[in-house]
């Protein structure tokens, strides 16, 4: 199976196929093969969480309308009275079956290749309703006494205008007919909208290997949960540079090193959507 993450023939990186054949087959082969490992990892436990948003908000919408969300893992889910905020998280939840659903797919170039209508379609429909969604997650996150402090809500408002910022680059080149840049910056844009999923599975990774080291359990605070709210963007950002960097690189030193760096994500992907299925999403089905 190849993904995004490979340099594939379908859709090649001009850089990195000259890069390529001046180091031999053998690196960038272990590159994308770490690529695509870290994907199927990726894509498992996106999926599983999908599930989860489906199974726990879907019927709670549809029995009950806002009130529903009341039995749902939101704290703050309804509020009697804000139709605005009510909808708003409504609708981002919905909408997040959409985005989390969609996302894998839009990195399968088998599904490029042999549906291009339905690429183009699902990934107009993913940059769009990620804008959205993460202007109604703004509106929620100051408007609302949701978790997280000042410092998580600054944090992951930077996640919505990382959001925005891939979102018009990954719109930009598609439209000049830029592919390779056109993939990059759609690749950067589906990692900042999973910073939701990665801050769920890395905290759920981290309880499962040290106990929860720098986490406060009384008052759900402490200096990893500060860690864990830059880190949900900035590490899955900046590992895919590195990605990038290697597959670009002539020297097969960087492209061993960024396989090594991408096998042990993958490790810590699946043991993390592992513990966040058992520990925090089946239980609460
Ligand atoms: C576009 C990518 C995003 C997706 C797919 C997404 C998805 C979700 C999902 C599935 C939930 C429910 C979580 C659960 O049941 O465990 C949620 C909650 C929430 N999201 Fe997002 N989200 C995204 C971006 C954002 C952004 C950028 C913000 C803020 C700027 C935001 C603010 C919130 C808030 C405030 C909640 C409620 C949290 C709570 O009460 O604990 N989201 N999101």
């Amino acid at each position: 199976m190849t993904t995004l993450f490979e340099t594939s023939p379908a859709m090649p990186s001009a850089a990195g196929q000259s890069a390529s054949r001046q180091s031999g087959p053998w690196p960038d082969r272990i590159l994308g093969f770490s690529g695509v490992l870290w994907f199927l990892a990726a894509a498992a436990g996106q999926w599983i969480f999908v599930y989860y948003v489906a199974a726990s908000y879907l019927p709670a919408l549809a029995q009950n309308g806002f009130p529903g969300l009341e039995d749902t893992a939101l704290p703050e889910g309804y509020v009697a009275g804000d139709l605005i905020g009510n909808l708003a998280i409504a609708f981002h939840v919905v909408i997040a079956i959409v985005i989390i659903g969609g996302g894998p797919l839009q990195l399968m170039p088998q599904i490029r290749g042999r549906f291009p209508a339905f690429h183009r379609y699902l990934g107009r429909t993913y940059v769009i309703t990620a804008a959205v969604t993460s202007a109604a997650g703004l509106h929620l996150v100051w408007t609302r006494g949701v978790p997280g402090g000042m410092v998580g809500h600054i944090a992951i408002s930077l996640d919505a205008v990382l959001i925005w910022i891939c979102a018009a680059f990954a719109i930009r080149f598609a439209m000049t007919r830029q592919i390779d840049r056109h993939r990059r910056w759609a690749m950067r844009l589906f990692m900042a909208a999973s910073a939701v999923w990665f801050f769920r599975i890395g905290l759920m990774f981290w309880f499962m290997t040290t106990g929860g080291i720098g986490i406060d359990p009384e008052t759900f605070e402490g200096p990893f949960l500060t860690f864990m709210y830059f880190a949900q963007m900035a590490i899955p950002l900046l590992v895919l540079q590195l990605y990038f960097q290697a597959q670009d690189s002539k020297h097969a030193g960087l492209k061993f090193t960024a396989a090594i760096v991408v096998l042990v994500s993958t490790g810590v992907t699946a043991l993390g959507s592992f513990a966040a299925t058992m520990g925090m999403w089946l239980p609460r089905l």
